[in-house]
């Protein structure tokens, strides 16, 4: 390995191991993995053609993607980093002393900085994190460089991205590591509209969220080439592998990007959906999990009546098996009746901790009562952090409460048919159809279910 390059790992390693995960979180700080900023510097670079570079990273920590560039071999002509971090940006300057100029200080303060190649993983700080004034500051800034209006919710690395591009020099590129979400969020919108229709991307690419390159990340990473050049007719969308091998790789005309509510838009499914055989209901909103469900242990402890507990579906991370039979140790307490006894000594304890005053449980009568769910044939649990797809037959007739979503087949489907549709899901395709939120949760709404393609 290259001197410099293994001083400026090693410096990396002290550093990070002297802060926790929650500080290094709070200001972004998670250093780019080498192998990953070389991937990136080369794709860069195949963009950016033949000639000297003249490099920019806005948030440079130690330089992980300058050593990538120079172990590239490009002629580099001039290099500058701006960080914020004291500590860091005197590692940085130390490190590569000579060569590249470290500004230290907020790289959306900073101006007059150009680049005709920029190269960064900016820092991934939550909205929540920035204070009212500074998204005010951020936000005009934005809007004096780009005319973009963001919305508050969007993180530091929104502002980053629109910032730097607009550093580019004429036909310079950039890349952008950054999380996915911006694709598919509402935050997004006015970034992924700026991106189709002021400038042109290149290529835009998603690892897999549980790719072990990411450590201790909690979110799935995208990169984002973009050139400061009027937009191109189509843009490259691929997915999972490595930048060199990508698992799969599709063209998106610019076009459609500019309307789509997310990127890439969903494909339009041409065969059977999963809305053709089944309806979809969330299941039971109890308003009160911790006192409604309970253990067959906590039941038989409280001398409840066993006509008024209903088997129910426990967490699907609970669940080994995809196939569910027999009643379970959870029940769902399900009475609308008058109480007596011990069942009405326990509706007394959760009066006395105010449950009937609960926003779902006031509109109610009685307030104990549940909402009426035909045992579901099939569930699915939509959430999840890996692929949210996991679907079970529910054999047992239990009931579900709403962290579940139930599948009714329709009319005229048999169960046996209506399993196997459902065992031809793929689960990449809750990412493609379904949404993904900050700390890596994919989530399916019923409207995005409705639309997954069965390979029946
Ligand atoms: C995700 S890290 C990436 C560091 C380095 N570019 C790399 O790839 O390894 C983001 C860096 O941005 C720095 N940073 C945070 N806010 C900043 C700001 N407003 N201006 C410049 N740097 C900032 C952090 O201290 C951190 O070093």
């Amino acid at each position: 390995m290259e001197p410099r390059e293994a001083r400026r790992r090693a410096a990396q390693a002290v550093f990070d191991g002297a802060r926790s995960l929650q500080q290094r979180n709070r200001v972004g700080q998670f250093a780019t993995p080498s192998q990953l900023a070389s991937a990136i510097a080369s794709e860069a670079l195949v963009l950016l053609g033949e000639g000297p570079v003249r490099f920019g990273e806005p948030s440079v920590g130690s330089g992980a993607f300058y050593g990538a560039l120079l172990r590239s071999g490009a002629e580099v002509e001039s290099a500058w980093g701006v960080e914020l971090d004291p500590e860091l940006a005197g590692i940085c300057r130390e490190i590569w002393s000579g060569q590249l100029t470290v500004h230290t200080g907020d790289f959306t303060q900073s101006r007059g900085l150009r680049a005709n190649l920029i190269l960064a993983n900016p820092p991934y700080v939550r909205h929540h994190h920035l204070t009212r004034g500074e998204k005010v500051r951020l936000r005009a800034r934005v809007q004096e460089e780009t005319g973009v209006r963001l919305s508050g919710l969007a993180g530091l690395y929104v502002y980053f991205m629109l910032l730097g591009t607009a550093a580019l020099e004429p036909d310079g590129v950039a890349a952008w590591l950054v999380p996915s979400e911006w694709m598919r969020v509402g935050y997004g919108r006015p970034l992924r509209d700026w991106l189709a229709g002021s400038v042109r991307v290149e290529r835009v690419h998603v690892f897999d969220a549980n790719d072990e390159q990411f450590g201790d990340a909690l979110v799935s990473s995208s990169v984002v080439f973009v050139r400061r050049a009027p937009p191109g007719s189509e843009v490259v969308f691929s997915r999972g592998g490595t930048l060199a091998r990508p698992d799969e790789s599709v063209l998106v005309a610019t076009a459609e990007l500019l309307a789509a509510e997310r990127w890439p838009p969903s494909p339009v499914v041409t065969g059977p959906v999963l809305g053709d055989w089944f309806s979809v209901r969330r299941g039971v909103a109890t308003g009160a999990n911790q006192f409604f469900v309970l253990t067959r242990a906590r039941a038989d402890e409280l001398g409840l009546p066993s006509d008024a507990l209903k088997p129910v579906l426990p967490s699907p991370r609970e669940l080994e098996d995809d196939v569910i039979e027999g009643d379970g140790e959870l029940f769902l307490l399900d009475w609308s009746g008058p109480a007596s006894g011990a069942l009405r000594e326990y509706l007394e304890q959760g009066e006395a901790a105010g449950l009937p005053d609960r926003y779902l449980l006031s509109r109610r009568k009685p307030w104990y009562r549940q909402e009426r769910r035909d045992p579901a044939p099939f569930v699915i649990a939509y959430m999840g952090r890996k692929s949210p797809l996991r679907v079970f037959w529910n054999k047992a007739g239990r009931l579900a409460t709403n962290r579940w979503l139930l599948l009714y087949p329709k009319e005229g489907i048999g169960t046996e048919a209506a399993w196997r549709a459902l065992r031809s899901l793929d689960p990449a395709d809750a990412l493609t159809f379904g949404r993904q939120y900050g700390g890596g949760l994919n989530k399916l709404e019923p409207s995005e279910l409705l639309r997954l393609p069965l390979r029946v």
